[in-house]
């Protein structure tokens, strides 16, 4: 009776374990319930269990994520287009990223809702920018109320359009700015 109970105490508690049995009810059930389960949570990363993935996010990203980004993550979770997003972890890496390198002005070529672009307006320091280009404004809209209530919106520059003709045109005024700089020295 005792090593029953610490049989599947241990079983539960391993994710890795869990997943083999999940997986295993699931072939038994004749259905393919972890694959649905997979793609539900936007599965992107190099991990091959499903819930190996969902133990990490629950017990290391999910507690460490933003209240606004945990806000746009679940109102994107109901968009029809969801599977698009960055994911906590990949939001959490990009973060890392960003403060690691000091970044203060950056570009992001296509924004979806803003779960990467929130991310990156959250590390980056007060008196930083992002160019933000996505041929869709209607998505970002809808992720934009969660960017002002972080208090990080007069970090973005929403640019709506082909990424192709915005870089274009930055790369005109750069310019521009550069030979205005050259004339005047
Ligand atoms: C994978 S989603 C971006 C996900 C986003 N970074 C996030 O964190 O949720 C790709 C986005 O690129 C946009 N897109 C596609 N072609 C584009 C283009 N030529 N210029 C700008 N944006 C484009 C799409 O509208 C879409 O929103």
């Amino acid at each position: 009776m005792v090593s029953t109970t610490t049989a599947t105490a241990e079983t539960t508690s391993n994710p890795v374990v869990q997943e083999n049995e999940n997986e295993q009810k699931s072939k038994e059930n004749g259905t393919a319930k972890a694959s649905a389960r997979h793609q539900a949570v936007g599965h992107k990363s190099l991990l091959k269990s499903d819930g190996l993935y969902q133990y990490i996010l629950e017990t290391s990203v999910y507690p460490r994520e933003h209240e606004s980004l945990k806000g746009l993550r679940e109102m994107t979770a109901n968009h029809p287009w969801n599977l698009m997003t960055t994911s906590a972890d990949e939001g959490q890496f990009l973060m890392m990223l960003l403060k690691l390198i000091n970044a203060k002005n950056t570009i992001e070529v296509g924004v979806y809702t803003g779960y990467s672009l929130l991310s990156t307006a959250l590390a980056l320091p007060p008196d930083g920018k992002i160019i933000a280009m996505d041929i869709h404004r209607k998505n970002f809209e809808l992720g934009y109320p969660f960017m002002v209530q972080a208090g990080v919106s007069d970090k973005i520059d929403f640019r709506e359009g082909p990424a192709l003709a915005t870089l274009d045109q930055m790369l005109t005024e750069v310019c521009e700015a550069r030979l205005k700089f050259a004339i005047t020295t």
